[in-house]
């Protein structure tokens, strides 16, 4: 009896599955006419490691500048690194039937399986394959698997200076040699160091960028904003959760969530400061003739 009830206190504290949250929640975002079903994280992850199971700032400004010009993502293949719930990516195959999105993280990658499995699921193909950043082996099989893509998008991947490198020798290896292809990144800058360094390590990887002024594509009165159009809670508790059942008849609460949901419908970044420090660079490769060299970036203007 006493081995018994040892055994019921015998709780693992130190198991990471005890901070791990999965009450995902289906949205459906809309920009510019384009919708997608996804589900994710309603707050922040609990696991200060797993950053992938929300939508950042970043994914949400680069969706917007990759539906606001999908006419030239139509064509050739795209791959979205560090991709999270992907929303970047999910969008790019409304427009691509050739959409992969990727990522290291195993609990992520189950939640961005399910969301390309969504997106098929709606008639628009979308593949998900794990990546890890700088992996050469990992790197090898997803080129022997998709071949190398025309368009690679990374949103807020840039938050350690030690991931940089490994970043680009990702982006090197995945991305066709065409002088046309590019590697798209937003991020939220968070120290002018590791901004710097970024751009030092795209010319020493052989690399030109052009930064895209925001204002070019982003405007909150424009139609390319990206807006919650449905959220159903109740429809993904993958925990085994139960979801609130017995008090769905309770309509005071149905009521309050429904005015919370409208009161967040809108997706787009609001916030002028966060605005301001959101950085939309295109890379491309070098052409070999041009001479290379490192040099600090003016808005629009391409660095050689
Ligand atoms: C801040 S989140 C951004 C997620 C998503 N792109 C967004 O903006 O909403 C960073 C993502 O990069 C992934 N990541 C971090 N390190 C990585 C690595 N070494 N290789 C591949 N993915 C990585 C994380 O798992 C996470 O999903």
């Amino acid at each position: 009896m006493e081995v018994e009830k040892d055994k019921e206190d015998d709780t693992d504290y130190s198991s990471g599955d005890l901070f791990l949250n999965k009450t995902y929640v289906q949205k459906t975002l809309e920009c510019s006419g384009c919708t997608i079903n996804v589900k994710m994280l309603d707050t922040a992850s609990t696991d200060y490691d797993l950053t992938g199971q929300i939508i950042w700032p970043a994914a949400k400004l680069l969706t917007q500048y990759i539906v606001s010009k999908r006419e030239e993502y139509q064509n050739g293949s795209i791959l979205e690194v560090g991709s999270g719930v992907g929303i970047c990516g999910l969008f790019v195959a409304r427009v691509n039937p050739n959409s992969v999105v990727s990522d290291n993280n195993d609990i992520v990658m189950e939640l961005l399986e399910e969301n390309a499995q969504l997106s098929r699921t709606d008639g628009y193909p979308c593949q998900a394959v794990k990546l890890e950043w700088g992996d050469m082996a990992n790197i090898e099989s997803v080129k022997k698997q998709y071949g190398t893509f025309d368009t690679i998008l990374g949103a807020d991947v840039v938050y350690w200076r030690t991931s940089i490198i490994p970043l680009f020798l990702t982006i090197q290896q995945l991305l066709t040699d065409s002088s046309s292809a590019s590697y798209i990144l937003c991020y939220q800058s968070r120290s002018s160091q590791t901004d710097t360094y970024l751009l030092e390590q795209a010319s020493l990887h052989g690399f030109n960028y052009e930064f895209i002024d925001h204002q070019s594509f982003f405007n909150n009165n424009n139609n390319h904003t990206l807006n919650l159009l449905k959220s159903n809670d109740n429809d993904n508790n993958q925990n085994g959760n139960e979801g609130n059942n017995n008090n769905t008849n309770n309509q005071q609460e149905e009521e309050m969530e429904k005015e919370k949901e409208t009161k967040s419908n809108s997706y787009s970044i609001k916030d002028e400061y966060l605005l301001s420090i959101m950085k939309l660079i295109v890379f491309k490769r070098k052409n070999e003739d041009s001479g290379d060299g490192v040099g600090v970036g003016v808005v629009g203007v391409v660095v050689e």
